[in-house]
Parts: structure tokens; C-alpha cells; sequence
């Protein structure tokens, strides 16, 4: 399965902040905005992961993330000149895909769960159909709103309605089989101009071929896109992690664990950051189980 973390768009609602910085390079307490999904994605097994962005942001992706090998994954970079839209990305994305499954996800929505990895690596393996997924929040105006029946199946999906049917939103974090990119390719632009995401999971949910798993509330979903959400997900990465000790979306950590990098190469990228999240990479080349979890 390939993945695509979606970086581009303007930032408005985080002006002057993203006026020359992409929202996504910036921090969540001690990390990377883009730390946190493309953990998650790694987390599902995926090591093939295509990063879009504004071209005046590209750059500074590339200098982050370089091409991947350093964290035993392949990252590949491209372009969107305009934001066209969350479903553009199989478009902009289309050779990257090759026709394979693929994740998508938002580069500014943050999970995080316990039995979250387990969940991703089962959705990782879907051949056909597309996998969405339902959170409860108390402002689903805000979001796409998914109603479900009472079997937990699809009954609907709209952007942003005034009057949400459900309370249930659709986090940035999509599954879907080979044929998403021709999919996207025939959807026409919403009243906003943008070729939405809620228009692709309508092509799967009319044809019957929408799945639907619940993100339970023991497992935490942030956006990171305004000031209030960005200090707040800040506020939750640092309390938690000063909490048990452990980093939240730490990918040198979650390379290591996976087996992805061994030990020495562990060792490397911890000397070249001499700080605390150096020390923590440290401290875990030294775990007598080789970083695997008991
Ligand atoms: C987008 C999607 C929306 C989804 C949300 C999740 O909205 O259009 O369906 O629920 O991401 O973060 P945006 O944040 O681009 O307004």
C-alpha cells in the first residue's frame, strides 16, 4: 500500500504564523507538525509515502525528510501549484500510485491510541473499496459528517452541513483501492472550487463499497489547524509524553521498533540531535529487548 501525506493548502486560518512557513513544518511541542501522520502511516506498515505540498514549501520538505532511506522508507515529493482540493492528491499523486491501494492522510491531523497501529495495519491490507473512518466530536458542523444506521454501516457523508446529521466526523485519514485516482478524476469542483474528498467517499458509498470504522473515544484525534487547536495538541503531546516518559509520533522511534533501522543506525541519528529527543533516542538503542516491544 502507498501513502500520501497531503501538506499544501495556505494556511490562512494560521496567518501570520504560515505567511512563510508551511503549516505543517510547524512545531507540535518538540516535533514536526508532519512527524505525527507520517508516523501514523508507518505505524500501518505503509514505507512508500509521497509528500504534497505548495512548491514554495517543497524544499523545506525535502531538507526534513530527505528521501526516507535514513528511516528504512522511500519518500517521494511533489508539487500542487493550487489547492484544488483533498481528493487533487490522487490526481497529483496518480503516477506515484501506479494503481495500488493507498492511504491518505491529512498533514495536520494527529492520532493517537492504544489500539490504534493494530487498526491501521488491518485497514493496510484492504484490496477493494475504501475504508473511512466516524469520531465522535462536539462540533461536527466543522468537518465531513458521516451518518451511520444502526449496524454501523454508511448512510451518508456531507461536508461541512449546517445541520449535521450525526455527530460523527471524518478524520484526514482515508483507505482506498486502485481505482481512487480515476475516480478523482471525475469529480466535478464544489461551490468552494475544490474537488472534495466527501465527493470520492461518495463515488465508494453509492457503489456499496464504503466501509466504515469507528474511532473509539480512547483514542485522540487533532487537528492542528487554528491557534486554539494547535496550542491544544501541543498542550496533549507535552503532557502525555512528560507523563510516561515515551514520545508521541517519534519516527526514528517507530523505524526502530517496526525493525525498519537497526540499532547502530539508531545510534546515529541520536548523536545528530543533541538535546532531549536525542537522549531519547539513546536511551531506547540501550532497551535490552532491541526496542521490540515485550
Ligand atoms: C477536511 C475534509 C473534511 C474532514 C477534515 C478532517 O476539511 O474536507 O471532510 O473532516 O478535513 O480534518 P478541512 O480541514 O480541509 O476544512
Amino acid at each position: 500500500m502507498r501513502g500520501i501525506i497531503l501538506a499544501g493548502g495556505k494556511g490562512t486560518r494560521l496567518h501570520p504564523l504560515t505567511h512563510s512557513v508551511s503549516k505543517q513544518l510547524l512545531p507540535v511541542y518538540d516535533k514536526p507538525m508532519i512527524y505525527y501522520p507520517l508516523s501514523l502511516l508507518m505505524l500501518a506498515g505503509i514505507r512508500d509515502i509521497l509528500v504534497i505540498s505548495a512548491p514554495e514549501s517543497l524544499e523545506a520538505f525535502r531538507a526534513l525528510l530527505g528521501d526516507g532511506r535514513r528511516w528504512g522508507l522511500r519518500f517521494e515529493f511533489r508539487e500542487q501549484s493550487e489547492p484544488r482540493g483533498l481528493a487533487d492528491a490522487f490526481l497529483v499523486g496518480r503516477d506515484f500510485i501506479g494503481g495500488k491501494p493507498s492511504c491518505l492522510i491529512l498533514g495536520d491531523n494527529i492520532f493517537f491510541g492504544h489500539g490504534l497501529p493494530g487498526q491501521l495495519r488491518k485497514c493496510a491490507r484492504l484490496k477493494t473499496g475504501a475504508i473511512v473512518f466516524a469520531y465522535p466530536v462536539k462540533d461536527p458542523e466543522r468537518y465531513g459528517v458521516i451518518e451511520l444506521d444502526s449496524r454501523g454501516r454508511a448512510v451518508s457523508i456531507e461536508e461541512k452541513p449546517a445541520k449535521p446529521r450525526s455527530h460523527f466526523a471524518v478524520p484526514g485519514l482515508y483507505f482506498y483501492d486502485g481505482r481512487a485516482s480515476n475516480f478523482a478524476a471525475g469529480l466535478k469542483p464544489s461551490a468552494r472550487g475544490e474537488i472534495e474528498i466527501t465527493d470520492l467517499n461518495l463515488v465508494y458509498l453509492r457503489r456499496g463499497e464504503l466501509r466504515v470504522e469507528e474511532m473509539g473515544r480512547g483514542t485522540a484525534w487533532l487537528d492542528a489547524g487554528t491557534h486554539e487547536s494547535l496550542l491544544q495538541a501541543a498542550n496533549f503531546v507535552q503532557a502525555v509524553e512528560d507523563r510516561q516518559g515515551l514520545m508521541i509520533s517519534c519516527p526514528e522511534e517507530v523505524a526502530f521498533r517496526l525493525g525498519y533501522i537497526d540499532v547502530k543506525r539508531l545510534r546515529r541519528l541520536a548523536e545528530a540531535i543533541p538535546n532531549a529527543y536525542g537522549e531519547y533516542l539513546l536511551r531506547l538503542s540501550r532497551e535490552p529487548m532491541g526496542g521490540k516491544k515485550p
